[in-house]
C-alpha cells in the first residue's frame, strides 16, 4: 500500500526548478556580507513584503527568536496568546533565551480581542516588567490554520500602538493568510514591525525563514542570528530555493486550500468524526475523533496501519495539512481509509 504523508506542509520536498537554482547559484560568503544569492533573495523577500530590509535565517523558529530579542530585552514583557507557536512550541526559547516575561492574551479560535489586549497592558510601575513587545500569529496553527481577518488584525494593531507597543508577526503561513483573505499580502505587513515567513512549508523549500523589518532593526537581529549561531557562510544554496519559492510557489498555495476543504467535506460526512467546516480556511484541517473513543496516538497508529501519516493534537483532533504533493484525488483516498479506520474502531467499542 503506498504511504499518504500529510502531516504537514513541513514535509514538502524541494521542486526540480530549486534543486537546480541550488546547484547553479552564485554564491558567497554571507557573514562577510558578500553571498549575491542571498542578497537577491533578502531583496526580493523585502520588496515582497513591502518592508526595508530583510534577512534570511536557518528557520521560523529562530527567525521569531531574533525578531523577540532585537525588539526587546531580558525582563521585558511580550504579550501573545498562549496557543501561539511561539509560545507553544518553541521549547520555551521566549523565556530561556531571550529571557521574557509572556504576558497572555487569551485566543478564541486562534483570535484575539484588541479589548484583551488593552486589558492585558499593565500600567508602568516599578513592580511590573515593561511591556514592549505584541506578537500575532497569522495564519494560526493551532486552531486549524484558521486566517486573523484583516479589519481585526489591524485593530489589534492599533490597540497595541496605543500602548506603545512593537509588533511582530510570525507569519510563517502569511502568504497562506493573504490568498485566502482575497488581500495583498502587504495588508498584513504594513501595520507591524517586523514579519517572518518560511520558505519551509507550503512554498516547498528544504529550509530557511526569512524576517523582514525596518533596517536599523534587521541590522540589530543580524547581530541577535550571529550571537545564536545562525551566522551563515555560501547560504546562496539556501537563498537559490528561495527565489524559486517567491517566484513560482506562492499563488498555486490555493490549490493546497480547496484540497483541504475537499478532505474537510469528505471527513465531515464519515459518523463518529466531527470537523468544523468554517475553521478550515487555509491548508490545515483538525478533526475532532473523541466519539471514536480512541486516543490520539491509538488513532494515529491506526491511521499508519492503513498508510496515513497525519499529526496529533492530543487529547482530540487529528490534524491533516495539504501541500503540493497531493492531488484531488489524495484527498478522496485518504478518506476512504480514515473511515475504515473509523468504522471498525467504532464496531470494537
Ligand atoms: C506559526 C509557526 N511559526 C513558526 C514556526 C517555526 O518554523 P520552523 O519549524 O521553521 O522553526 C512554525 C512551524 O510550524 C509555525 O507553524
Amino acid at each position: 500500500m503506498d504511504v499518504i504523508n500529510i502531516r504537514s506542509d513541513t514535509q514538502t520536498l524541494p521542486t526540480d526548478a530549486m534543486l537546480q537554482a541550488m546547484a547553479t547559484a552564485p554564491l558567497g560568503d554571507d557573514t562577510y556580507d558578500e553571498d549575491p544569492t542571498v542578497q537577491k533573495l533578502e531583496a526580493m523577500a523585502a520588496e515582497r513584503l513591502g518592508m526595508e530590509a530583510a534577512m534570511l535565517v536557518i528557520s521560523g523558529n529562530m527567525a521569531n527568536l531574533c525578531a523577540l530579542m532585537s525588539h526587546a530585552r531580558p525582563g521585558d514583557e511580550v504579550l501573545l496568546d498562549p496557543e501561539s507557536h511561539i509560545y507553544f512550541y518553541e521549547s520555551g526559547g521566549l523565556a530561556s533565551v531571550a529571557g521574557l516575561m509572556p504576558m497572555s492574551v487569551p485566543s478564541e479560535r486562534g483570535m484575539m480581542q484588541p479589548d484583551d489586549l488593552r486589558a492585558a497592558v499593565r500600567k508602568r510601575n516599578i513592580h511590573h516588567p515593561t511591556p514592549r513587545l505584541f506578537c500575532l500569529e497569522n495564519t494560526h496553527n493551532r486552531s486549524g490554520g484558521r486566517v486573523v481577518p484583516l479589519k481585526l488584525h489591524q485593530e489589534l494593531c492599533a490597540a497595541a500602538r496605543e500602548n506603545g507597543l512593537a509588533i511582530h508577526l510570525d507569519g510563517a503561513r502569511i502568504f497562506n493568510a493573504a490568498i485566502a483573505a482575497d488581500v495583498p499580502v502587504t495588508d498584513y505587513t504594513r501595520d507591524v514591525d517586523s514579519i517572518m515567513f518560511c520558505l519551509s512549508k507550503g512554498l516547498s523549500c528544504p529550509l530557511g525563514s526569512v524576517l523582514c523589518g525596518r533596517r536599523d532593526f534587521i541590522e540589530q537581529a543580524q547581530w541577535v542570528r550571529k550571537r545564536l549561531g545562525g551566522g551563515m557562510r555560501q547560504a546562496g544554496v539556501i537563498a537559490a530555493a528561495g527565489i524559486v519559492a517567491l517566484e513560482q510557489m506562492v499563488d498555486r498555495l490555493a490549490e493546497d486550500h480547496e484540497h483541504a476543504r475537499l478532505l474537510a467535506r469528505a471527513l465531515a460526512e464519515i459518523p463518529g468524526l466531527n470537523v468544523d467546516l468554517g475553521s478550515v480556511e487555509t491548508n490545515m484541517v483538525n478533526v475532532d475523533h473523541s466519539e471514536t473513543g480512541l486516543s490520539t496516538g491509538d488513532f494515529l497508529e491506526r491511521l499508519k496501519s492503513v498508510g496515513i501519516l497525519a499529526g496529533g493534537r492530543p487529547p482530540r483532533q487529528i490534524r491533516f495539512v495539504a501541500n503540493r504533493h497531493h492531488t484531488r484525488e489524495t484527498m478522496r483516498e485518504i478518506a476512504r481509509r480514515v473511515e475504515i479506520v473509523v468504522r471498525s474502531a467504532l464496531q470494537r467499542g
